[in-house]
């Protein structure tokens, strides 16, 4: 398969298989994952395997919306960065959970991003009791922050999105064709 058509073919997964993904599968995916480019080669990007069911449960209630798939999931990588590398950290990071999520559907895995950095652990319409808008609630607990609570995430380790990965339970729909010739300026 080309790049451009693992491109097309590619879907969240959020359902999977109760099959484990075998640990050569994993050490491949991030060894072509560690390739990444990184800001001045810093390869800041730092990433914790979790298929302990009882931990992927756990994680699953980081967010009250959004991560509950991951208590299904045989497997997630929890993508970091290290913010003692580089500031471009977050960048870095990004680009590695998308390189890992392409590798892993060319491994004939399925994968969803569960995002992690910036989110709050509750909604804002859980805090409705509350006179602060979450962005304005500066104590408000964060998906890192409950994290940190359990996982062993070294301090300068800061979380970017958990990986979800597994075997699909059913086959992704394609793709709707979209228009996108408003998202492109050619000058
Ligand atoms: C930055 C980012 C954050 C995302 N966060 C979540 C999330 O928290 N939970 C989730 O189920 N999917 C999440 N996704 C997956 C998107 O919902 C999904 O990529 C999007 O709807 C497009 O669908 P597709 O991946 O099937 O093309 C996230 C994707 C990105 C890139």
């Amino acid at each position: 398969m080309t790049l451009t058509e693992l491109l097309k073919k590619r879907r969240s997964v959020r359902r999977f298989e109760h099959k484990r993904v075998p640990r050569e599968v994993l050490e491949g995916l991030l060894k072509a994952t560690l390739t990444a480019p990184s800001s001045k080669n810093t390869r800041s990007t730092r990433f914790m395997v979790i298929e302990d069911a009882q931990i992927l449960t756990k994680v699953a209630q980081m967010r009250d919306f959004g991560s509950a798939l991951l208590a299904d999931a045989p497997c997630a990588i929890l993508v970091c960065g290290d913010s003692s590398a580089t500031d471009l950290w977050l960048d870095n990071a990004a680009i590695s959970a998308t390189i890992l999520q392409l590798v892993a559907e060319e491994a004939g895995l399925g994968s969803c991003w569960v995002h992690v950095n910036g989110r709050p652990r509750w909604s804002k319409e859980r805090n409705s009791g509350s006179e602060l808008s979450y962005a304005e609630n500066s104590d408000a607990e964060t998906a890192t922050d409950y994290l940190r609570k359990f996982l062993p995430l070294p301090k300068e380790w800061n979380p970017l999105c958990a990986v979800a990965l597994g075997y699909p339970l059913e086959p992704s729909k394609p793709r709707s064709e979209k228009d996108d010739a408003d998202k492109v300026i050619y000058l």
